[in-house]
């Protein structure tokens, strides 16, 4: 009888690390005050968040949030040693020293009772110790009951804290852990992250500045269920809205039909046609810098929409007129030429060959100073993948050509390009 002799197979492949940070967020010293509320575990996703997107965080919990959940979650999370309530020696040196090198301070869940200590300047822990002597920015999320929340001496702290110039985000409505419906929850950890990261965005190099961005394809209507439309999901737009308020904008997008969740901070206009998105466009540039036109704009539209729904019948072929769309780059480029807005104007152009000559072609025809051109037949590039390998051809005759990268990373370099545009022309 032979032996059977196992194998262990090693794996050769390196351990994948997720190595994506978000720029504005990157180094970022954040300290995170953590009190005694159910939503405390929320908070370590928060952490989490946070520190993936290459922030450093570092956190202190009251002593009733120890109750909820413990120091060492958070220093799993964040790699970071995580302060509990505890008056040790180095207490004192503690509260200043995080204080004074944080960048920001989120108390997020925030109970009903530390609100009311910051709103009286009590310090009787290390947060409201280390909350009273921090100068940089403060942001609260109150977590309670709709009762506590709603309760005049609630509504009056938080007014003092307001009026101090601390930011409130929340709370959410909703189901609480007491079963009541209402205003309370803790606003959830992704937005409160878009909130964070609005914040440290202010003061940014495009501060200022007023950006239109498009994202998403159009909607043709034919009749009142059918419409012609595209494949673009809206994610190289969003992208491209996000870069521009991580470095300080004031922006405005302009959306088709997308199933994306909205951005922090971000005036959303959401339209359906290319007529609407043209209207929107033209107005909202009146006042503009920039324009980035991302959005994939159906170039034909039916002639006609049905105004009842089109019965299948005993037809067998039905022929459709489409008549051309506006060309909202051509109308932004004649109003800029009576009102010199916006100053500058970034076109996006989809291609299926010859891609830099073609979109040489647009850039000169519509008067852009920039534009981004992309092979979308190309595998990982373009419609609804979230990577994209595109060349950034300018007014000059340059082009350069990226390597493949994500959506999020194409909408940075494109933001470089104009940031450098902006101050070559002293614009
Ligand atoms: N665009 C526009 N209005 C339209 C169509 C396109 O403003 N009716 C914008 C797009 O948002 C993009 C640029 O023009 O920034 C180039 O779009 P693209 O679809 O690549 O080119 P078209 O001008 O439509 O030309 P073609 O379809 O012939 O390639």
């Amino acid at each position: 009888m032979s032996a059977k002799r196992s194998t262990i197979a090693l794996c050769t492949t390196p351990p994948l690390y997720d190595m994506s940070t978000i720029p504005v967020l990157r180094d970022q010293k954040i300290l995170l005050g953590v009190t005694g509320s159910i939503a405390a575990y929320k908070a370590a996703d928060l952490a989490s968040k946070l520190t993936q997107a290459g922030a450093q965080v570092d956190v202190i919990l009251t002593e009733a949030a120890t109750k909820f959940i413990t120091p060492l979650t958070f220093q799993s999370v964040t790699g970071r040693k995580a302060y509990a309530d505890l008056w040790g020696d180095d207490a004192h040196v503690i509260h200043v020293g995080l204080g004074e090198s944080a960048d920001l301070l989120v108390i997020a869940p925030a109970t009903a009772d530390v609100i009311a200590k910051m709103a009286h300047g009590l310090a009787n822990d290390l947060l409201t110790v280390t909350a009273l002597a921090a100068r940089c920015p403060i942001m609260i999320a109150p977590a309670m009951d709709v009762g506590m929340f709603e309760h005049p001496a609630t509504q009056a702290n938080l007014k003092v804290l307001v009026e101090r110039g601390v930011t409130v985000i929340g709370p959410a409505e909703g189901r609480m852990a007491s079963g009541l419906m209402g205003k309370g929850r803790l606003v959830e950890p992704v937005e409160l992250l878009g909130h964070i990261r609005l914040m440290v965005s202010r003061g940014g190099p495009f501060t200022g500045r007023k950006f239109v961005v498009t994202a998403g394809g159009t909607q043709e209507a034919i009749d009142p269920v059918r419409f012609i439309s595209n494949h673009s999901s809206g994610k190289q737009g969003f992208a491209m809205a996000q870069a521009a308020l991580d470095r300080g904008a004031d922006v405005t997008l302009i959306a088709g039909p997308n199933s994306l969740p909205p951005i922090v901070g971000v005036k959303l206009v959401n339209v359906r046609s290319a007529a609407e998105m043209a209207d929107a466009v033209l107005k909202a540039c009146v006042d503009a810098d920039a324009l980035v036109m991302a959005a994939a704009v159906a170039d034909f539209r039916p002639e006609a929409e049905a105004e009842q729904k089109i019965k299948r019948g005993a037809l067998d072929v039905y022929d459709l007129r489409l008549t051309k769309t506006v060309d909202i780059l051509m109308a932004v480029a004649e109003q800029r030429e009576r009102t010199g807005k916006p100053t500058l104007t970034v076109g996006f152009a989809a291609e299926t060959q010859n891609l830099i000559d073609n979109a040489r072609e647009k850039l000169f025809k519509k008067k852009l100073s920039l534009i981004v051109a992309n092979d979308v037949s190309a595998a990982d590039s373009g419609f609804l993948v979230d990577t994209n390998q595109v060349t950034i051809v300018d007014a000059g005759g340059g082009a350069a050509e990226l390597p493949l990268m994500s959506k999020a990373d194409v909408a940075e370099a494109v933001c470089e390009r104009i940031e450098r545009l902006l101050a070559s022309k002293g614009w």
